[in-house]
């Protein structure tokens, strides 16, 4: 079994490499990627740089280069449900691209012919997070996760994303993560913590909280791979 986790930001796995602790790094097409065995099965680790593209690129690049037959996402998200908190713990069960937009030709917005504008994520993988949460003692909420190429500071524009796509949670990379591994039928599994409420102070609350909120995903998603080990 060769198990994926990706990052968006070098914050998001840097706890990852670190519990691992020794790793393969090779470079492939522009992006560094750690190769490890962690009790008996294989990793592929690496963060893709922020954003749709480059997480698509990632995520196809994991799967299709180096073979792995499962992904999971850890890093941060904004807050757009009022009860998630700095902090807290968001599991996607489905994934959309709030930027999507071809309204001008009668569609929904995050919808283009052929696609959805929902994908949904592993439902035995977040079936198995319950379990994980209990054994950390951590809640951790299910929801509706928005993507999109904007970093939202915004009230209004935050407001219309969770309106719109009734979501709770919106970051960078998921949705199109979520298309790569839909199209190519592997099990996903995309895990935030909130860094920030994605309102005026946003980007202050991020570079606060970033580090330690990556750190508390980072945490939950490798316990998800203890017992995907098991
Ligand atoms: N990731 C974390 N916070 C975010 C925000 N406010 N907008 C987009 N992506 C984010």
């Amino acid at each position: 079994m060769k198990i994926a986790i990706m990052g968006a930001m070098p914050e998001e796995i840097s706890p990852i490499l670190e519990k691992i602790g020794s790793y393969k790094t090779t470079n492939y097409a522009g992006n560094k990627y750690y190769e490890a065995s962690y009790k008996g099965i294989d990793l592929i680790i690496a963060y893709s740089k922020i954003g749709k593209v480059f997480s698509t690129l990632t995520a196809a690049t994991m799967i299709e280069h180096f073979g792995a037959q499962k992904l999971l996402f850890s890093g941060v998200a904004g807050a757009i449900s009022p009860t998630l908190k700095v902090g807290d713990l968001i599991v996607a069960t489905k994934l959309s691209q709030h930027d999507l937009d071809i309204t001008a030709f009668g569609h929904p917005y995050g919808y283009v012919p052929e696609g959805a504008v929902f994908i949904e994520a592993d439902k035995q993988m977040i079936e198995m997070s319950k379990d994980v949460a209990k054994s950390m003692g951590k809640i951790v909420q299910e929801g509706i996760i928005a993507t999109g190429d904007q970093f939202v500071a915004n009230e209004d524009r935050k407001n219309w994303i969770g309106a719109t796509f009734n979501a709770d949670a919106l970051e960078m990379e998921g949705g199109s993560v979520a298309v790569v591994c839909n199209a190519l039928n592997i099990p996903f599994f995309i895990l935030r913590a909130i860094s920030d409420a994605a309102d005026m102070d946003a980007s202050f609350s991020f570079d606060e909280f970033l580090q330690t909120s990556a750190k508390e995903s980072a945490e939950f998603v490798m316990n998800m791979v203890d017992k995907l080990a098991d």
